[in-house]
């Protein structure tokens, strides 16, 4: 079953937002990349007829970049649509009759968690999750128990193997280039650990506020909504040891692995923050508590990363949008030219989004008689943004039961453990101007010479010093 691709696509909440910004400009990409050509069922509580949906997903490509009219042609006649209530057994029976004679459907579940239960129970009692695979979106759970009692509702009906949970991040470019980059290339694996390098720093700044998430934002805020999943999947990634043998679960294994070695994160080591104007967003609470700025910092307890701080930090209402990795080298033991104390030293930059980057910091010497140098970068890829979207990438996968790019049961569980601590008013909040870098207090948690690296806007990170152009 694992290999034979699914053979109808059934998302939830069809008529929602995460659809219309996501799943149809997806499914767009894989009509007309990869031939895709299976029914594609709707399942939503709107009252709409087929038509409207049809108008709903030219509408939803109108917005995101439009669409051939040979793929818009194929991708309404793949459209069928089942309207009713979720708790309604009726509306799984017409959904059964939808799905005829398929017999490997793949449900994608882009409604609320507390609606998860239902469908996939629902689901089972139907026989429409017979063969099936299922697709959950983020946020998995809302703390390590409401995690583990959501894998107990999924296994009732599906394998683990069935289980594909969305983290987007996993599906983008550049993160898997952080993996392609550090295990193509032999050079850095002696230099990736305690002794060369000094500490990691990974930014997520957003210049958008919550827009009009306020409700759901408000239950959830900043260490829940990005930094349990985006952020600690790049620190998989960047961190974890080199995969092992042949099988297909090798990188999740040594992701899970690395993410079981981080050490929950202490109160005392974060910040928290809350962009001034954020209470009176609708749907939030007026005497909200929720964090929109996280700065912390965490340990590895592994051999090859023990005490090297890993800094990270994530918020809204930054002055830019960009997410960011620095892996900072150690400095030179002495200083031998006599230029002062360095505030830098060599650096691997990662630049995730908007734009996509990999860099190598290093200091080379200015044309002249004295010894004075100057920091530069290697750019070792530099693109304008990534081809293929992260949705179309991972539909595509789940559709082809390929697993990889998916957090496994143990990794969300282990992503939890890491988070514990800091979630909920554990730490002082504090406001912040929106379009700054957060709080002040964020410095804190550096030692005394270190300071947050801030990401620059796209077109000034073009303009770094290059070393390998003239
Ligand atoms: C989502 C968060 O998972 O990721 C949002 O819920 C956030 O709050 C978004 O804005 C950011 O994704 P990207 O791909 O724009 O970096």
């Amino acid at each position: 079953m694992a290999e034979q691709p699914s053979d109808a696509f059934i998302f939830f909440g069809a008529t929602g937002d995460l659809a219309f910004k996501q799943i149809f400009p997806a499914l767009r990409g894989l009509i007309r990349d990869e031939g895709m050509d299976v029914p594609i069922i709707g399942v939503a509580k709107a009252g709409w007829s087929l038509e409207q949906f049809r108008e709903r997903a030219k509408d939803s490509l109108d917005h995101h970049g439009g669409a051939d009219p040979d793929t818009l042609r194929k991708l309404l006649g793949m459209l069928r649509y089942v309207d009713g209530d979720y708790a309604d057994p009726a509306t799984f029976v017409r959904l059964r009759q939808e799905l005829g004679a398929t017999q490997r459907p793949l449900h994608y579940l882009a409604i609320p968690p507390n609606l998860f239960a239902t469908v996939v129970e629902r689901l089972a009692a139907s026989g429409c999750a017979a063969n099936g695979r299922v697709v959950v979106e983020k946020p998995f759970g809302h703390d390590l128990a409401s995690a583990l009692e959501l894998n107990v509702i999924l296994h009732r009906c599906f394998p683990e193997e069935a289980i594909f949970r969305i983290d987007h991040y996993l599906g983008k470019e550049p993160v898997q280039n952080i993996l392609y980059t550090r295990f193509s290339n032999p050079i850095f694996e002696p230099i990736w650990n305690r002794t060369y390098v000094r500490s990691i720093q990974i930014t997520m700044a957003e210049s958008i506020g919550v827009r009009d998430r306020g409700r759901f934002y408000d239950g959830a805020g900043a260490v829940r909504d990005v930094v349990q999943n985006h952020l600690l999947q790049v620190l998989a990634v960047l961190t974890m040891d080199p995969p092992t043998g042949e099988h297909s679960e090798a990188v999740r294994d040594e992701k899970v692995r690395l993410l079981k070695a981080v050490r929950p994160i202490a109160a005392g080591d974060i910040v928290r923050g809350q962009y001034a104007g954020y209470r009176s967003v609708p749907g939030v609470s007026p005497d909200s508590t929720t964090e929109t700025f996280v700065a912390a910092r965490l340990y590895i307890d592994t051999w090859r990363w023990a005490d090297v701080p890993v800094y990270l930090r994530a918020g809204k209402k930054m002055p830019l949008t960009a997410t960011e990795v620095w892996v900072e080298f150690g400095r030179p033991p002495r200083e031998t030219f006599g230029e002062g104390v360095r505030s830098n030293s060599g650096h691997m930059r990662m630049r995730i989004s908007p734009d996509i980057e990999i860099a190598l910091g290093l200091r080379v010497k200015q044309p002249g008689e004295r010894m004075v140098g100057k920091d530069v970068e290697l750019i070792l890829t530099r693109r304008g943004a990534a081809d293929l979207p992260p949705y179309q990438r991972l539909l595509g996968d789940a559709l082809h039961g390929i697993s990889q790019l998916f957090a496994r049961e143990d990794f969300v569980e282990a992503q939890w453990r890491v988070v514990a601590p800091i979630l909920g008013d554990v730490a002082p909040l504090h406001s912040y101007e929106a379009h700054t870098w957060g709080p002040q207090e964020a410095a804190r948690l550096m030692g005394p010479d270190g300071v947050w690296l801030n990401p620059a806007p796209p077109a000034q990170a073009q303009a770094h010093d290059i070393a390998n152009v003239p």
